[in-house]
């Protein structure tokens, strides 16, 4: 099932956190739990998600060191794509949208991280994202001491990870709390060190009466009503998940 209704019709989440966090984990059960409820769904991810953000991910995680506000332009070259090519049409088409990190991990990372602007960080961001503005901003917030500790056993260690100091990494927490604390109506914050069933259950609890809202409004049919995020992921249906990872 798509959403339905207006000119962007479907519902836009982000997940959030700082290292560590177990975002893309929760991203991929979400998308489960939403195809196995009917909806159609497309799972994504910054930076990345496209041939240019791909390109993207891996100069600025993996090969070179761009100075902050080169930072700055880089993840948002990646996001204009990624916005232009997945989100937007996604969104016309009415599916539910999960990505992994968006701007405000610019903020939290070149602005509270490294010290940039955030004015300037976010006239940058709302340039590439254009009106694209997430309905749900799940924020996965742990101490960074225990997210870093969880990354060094992963397969992908980044620059971000591996070459940053721990007082960056508290001002990246620190500073994805002061934006949830600004804008309480599109942030939930999660508590990250709760096990990955409990967090799962979280998101859904908080996805479901938002999505709920925006479907009311816009007159959704009925079929919709009868589907409910509770549902086991495992129950196949007519639905799908697009991944552009
Ligand atoms: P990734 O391996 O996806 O890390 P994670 O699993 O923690 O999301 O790498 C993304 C890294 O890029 C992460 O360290 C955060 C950083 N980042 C920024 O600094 N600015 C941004 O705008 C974005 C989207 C990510």
């Amino acid at each position: 099932m798509q959403l339905d209704g207006g000119r962007r019709r479907g519902f836009f989440v982000t997940l959030e956190g700082p290292e560590g966090s177990g975002k893309s984990t929760q991203a991929h059960r979400l998308a489960g739990r939403l195809t196995a409820a009917g909806y159609h769904c497309t799972l994504t991810r910054e930076p990345g998600g496209t041939l240019l953000g791909e390109e993207v991910r891996k100069i600025i995680l993996h090969e070179l060191s761009p100075v902050p506000a080169a930072d700055a332009f880089l993840f948002n070259a990646a996001r204009a794509q990624l916005v232009a090519e997945v989100i937007e049409p996604a969104l016309a088409r009415g599916d539910v949208v999960i990505c992994d990190r968006f701007a405000d991990s610019t903020l939290a990372y070149q602005g509270y991280g490294a010290g940039q602007s955030i004015e300037a960080l976010r006239a940058l961001a709302d340039y590439a994202a254009g009106d694209i503005v997430p309905d749900l901003t799940i924020l996965i917030d742990l101490p960074v001491e225990d997210g870093l500790r969880r990354k060094r056993d992963s397969a992908e260690i980044n620059r971000f990870e591996s070459t940053f100091d721990l007082a960056f990494h508290r001002r990246v927490r620190d500073g994805f709390l002061a934006l949830a604390a600004a804008e309480p109506d599109r942030f939930v914050v999660l508590d990250g060190l709760l096990s990955p069933e409990q967090t799962e259950v979280a998101v859904a609890d908080a996805l479901r009466p938002r999505l709920a809202k925006k479907q009311d409004s816009r007159r959704i049919n009925a079929e919709r009503r009868t589907h409910d995020l509770r549902v086991d992921p495992s129950e196949p249906n007519g639905a799908s998940v697009r991944m552009n990872k």
